[in-house]
């Protein structure tokens, strides 16, 4: 059985009070699966995996650098996630991709150092909406897994988490439709039991992110190839984010 996940991208929201206020409202309303994984900025990550004490939720960072230590003013290493509780990165986010150019070649590095520290990968891959236009949507996803994981061994494959977050979908109000998102998941599984001639790909958790809302996460959560979702926009408030987290656990009747 596949890990079914929620994830909070609070991108670059939320102060350590803020963050603390929500995790306190949290606690009250959600216990057990599924699995609650909180990416917090930075700045908050210790604040936030002291108040996460005991209660289940995971915590996770939104980046990092693919160096231990060094001359990298700025950036943020494996080794300090970890020193500040993190268990889990968002590596491969549009937003990196697109405002800060990163390439899979520059993710890749960064796949590969968060693994060697024991940090999970949160693993996001998505197409433009002129790649879906032109039907590059597999020729585009193919690549950025491909080239996003390559030199990674199946072993360590299985603890990766993959999303697949249409760049068209993400803060746009416009969410995939279920079966259009499942059919991209389906071909993400199909791409990595090939490359790595076994079925690996049915063993992975792949979440679906793009305008995750109260109203749609059903849907989505009840396609068999969705293991859940990366909420960004409806993380920011409690009450909304545990609706999604109430709804997602009863289409996957857990
Ligand atoms: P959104 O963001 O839910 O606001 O569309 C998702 C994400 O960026 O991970």
């Amino acid at each position: 059985m596949r890990e079914i996940i929620l994830v909070a991208n609070w991108k670059m929201y939320k102060t350590i009070s803020e963050g603390l206020e929500f995790i306190e409202c949290l606690k009250q309303k959600i216990k057990g699966k599924p699995k609650v994984i909180i990416c917090s900025p930075f700045t908050a990550l210790s604040n936030i995996k002291e108040a996460l004490k005991d209660n289940g939720l995971e915590l996770g960072a939104q980046n990092l650098f693919y160096e231990s230590e060094g001359a990298f003013t700025g950036e943020i290493s494996p080794v300090m996630l970890k020193d500040a509780g993190a268990k889990y990165v968002i590596i491969g986010h549009s937003e990196r991709r697109c405002i800060f150019h990163e390439t899979n070649d520059f993710i890749n590095k960064k796949v590969i150092a968060a693994i060697e520290n024991n940090i999970r990968p949160i693993f996001c891959v998505g197409e433009k909406i002129e790649d879906r236009r032109s039907d590059l949507t597999e020729m585009i996803i193919r690549k950025q897994i491909l080239e996003g994981l390559e030199n990674i061994n199946k072993d360590n494959l299985e603890n990766i988490i993959i999303a697949y977050e249409p760049v068209w979908a993400i803060g746009t109000g416009l969410n995939a439709k279920p079966e259009e998102a499942s059919e991209v998941h389906r071909f993400i599984r199909n791409t990595l039991n090939e490359t790595y001639n076994n079925k690996i790909g049915e063993n992975i958790t792949i979440l679906y992110g793009g305008s995750i809302k109260e109203d749609n996460i059903e849907g989505l959560g009840k396609m068999e190839e969705i293991d859940g979702g990366l909420v960004g926009g409806a993380s920011l408030n409690c009450n909304v984010f545990s609706s999604i987290w109430s709804k997602l656990k009863t289409s996957k009747s857990i």
